[in-house]
């Protein structure tokens, strides 16, 4: 890899050109830590590489569940390779708990008050002018122009649904691990190739509030260094050891999937329908095995399957495909506590008839029905999601791709009219 010209140098890090691939830079990271748009500013040995491994574990993870950043892949410790983008001058703000500036702009807002959903703000990036707050109107017209997109209100309308979505991810990811993720900032660049809107920057620790516990006291992030009225050497080395706690726990940010689908089906010919409920699983990083198990003719072993699954220890959801008359779903559902999908393969001939099956059960059972293999896999992910963060991020990944496709497809149209 050849590196070209440095594009730019920030306060915390450089970013390079790569001549082999106008498309792509290299972000480098500094040992420098600043406050108060850089009045306060110290060095700090050691910080490059933790932030580093801080940002590149949260953007991996971003990347996992379907968000688009700029992010490609880790270079060296203290420097990433990331898409080139024309960067958006706009912070965006994400607070689940009303705490610092909020409270001094909002008199009467009390420390701690909840936010549901997060309550979402916007500052123009400006050093000399110290940030201040935009409306999202003032942004929409500002008519930013940047990587050839103009910046109106479907753009602003996608970075604020992506920046709620990033939030919630990180705190349920954090919380996973018992931080409270308080607030977060990010920002967004257009792909100078792409033209696509791209999460950028960076998110490390100058990034967010985060209070292990919910306790506000223990708390690891650079508020510490901001509140600090002298700056000695033994409050760097405490800023530092809180930073690089922060980068250790990310290495359980993405733990081994805790939780699985079990498709039974009640004859091999049913393996196609079953295999479609695998893939739209895979595609939700769902692990999903499948089996084959009468509960009419081999009623034994199919208990036998559902004892092997609750002995296990892992939250399982059954997936119970039979088609004509579906014995094996009730059964499965009246002899677990799991909880059991059925999905029948409907056909033409019978189908109508057949459902009834399905849906028409024996009292004290509780068994759901769906029609659509992606729906099988859907409604097991959301329930496995209760208890699995990843799953849960997966999910919201999803939803928000879906939701910026529909809004693209308006757009378009839209525009197709005008023309
Ligand atoms: N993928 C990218 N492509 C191009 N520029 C980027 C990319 N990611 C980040 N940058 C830019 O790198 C610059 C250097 O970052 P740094 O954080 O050091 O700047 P800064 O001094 O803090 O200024 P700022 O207030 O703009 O963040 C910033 O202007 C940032 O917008
Ligand atoms: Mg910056």
């Amino acid at each position: 890899m050849e590196l070209g010209d440095l594009l730019i140098e920030g306060k915390t890090k450089k970013v390079y050109a790569i001549s082999s691939e106008p498309g792509l830079v290299l972000v480098q990271s500094k040992d420098r830590i600043t406050a108060g748009d850089g009045v306060k500013a110290h060095n700090l040995e050691g910080k490059a590489v933790i932030s580093t491994a801080t940002t590149c574990k949260i953007f991996e993870f971003l990347n996992l569940i379907g968000i688009k950043t700029h992010f490609v892949r880790l270079h060296d410790e203290k420097a990433f390779i990331a898409r080139r983008c024309e960067m958006i001058p706009i912070e965006w703000v994400t607070r689940r708990i009303a705490t610092g500036s909020f409270l001094k702009r909002n008199v009467g807002v009390p420390e701690g008050y909840r936010f549901s959903p997060p309550k979402l703000e916007t500052f123009y990036k400006d050093d000399a002018n110290h940030d201040p707050q935009w409306s999202f109107e003032q942004i929409v017209c500002a008519n930013f122009k940047f990587g050839g997109v103009t910046i109106g209100q479907d753009e602003v309308d996608i970075m604020l649904k992506m920046t709620q979505c990033i939030f919630e991810v990180l705190e349920k990811a954090w919380a996973s691990l018992d931080c409270s993720l308080i607030d977060m900032k990010i920002e967004f660049g257009v792909d100078s190739t792409t033209g696509e809107i791209l999460l950028s920057d960076v998110i490390d620790s100058d990034s967010w509030r985060l209070w292990p516990s919910g306790d506000k006291r223990l708390m690891v992030d650079k508020q510490v260094y901001r509140n600090l009225k002298e700056v000695t050497q033994q409050d760097l080395d405490v800023v530092k050891r809180n930073f690089s706690w922060v980068a250790s726990q990310l290495d359980k940010l993405v733990p081994k999937p805790r939780s699985q689908v079990a498709v039974l089906m009640g004859s091999a010919s049913d393996q196609e329908h079953c295999k479609k409920i695998a893939q739209s699983c895979e595609k939700l990083g769902v692990p999903c095995e499948l089996r084959v198990t009468s509960a009419h003719k081999g009623t034994d072993e199919t208990m036998k399957i559902v004892a092997e699954y609750e002995g296990q220890g892992i939250p399982t959801v059954f997936i119970a495909v039979a088609g004509r008359s579906n014995g094996l779903g009730p059964v499965t559902s009246g002899n677990s506590t799991f909880p059991v999908i059925n999905c029948p393969p409907v056909k033409p001939d019978w189908g109508s008839e057949d459902i009834w099956s399905s849906l028409r059960l024996p009292s004290g059972l509780g068994c759901s029905t769906v029609m659509s293999t992606e729906a099988a896999a859907l409604c097991a992910a959301q329930i496995l999601a209760l208890s699995d963060h990843v799953i849960w991020a997966r999910l919201r990944g999803h939803q928000l791709s879906t939701w910026i496709g529909l809004k693209l497809a308006d757009k378009k149209l839209r525009n197709s009219h005008l023309s």
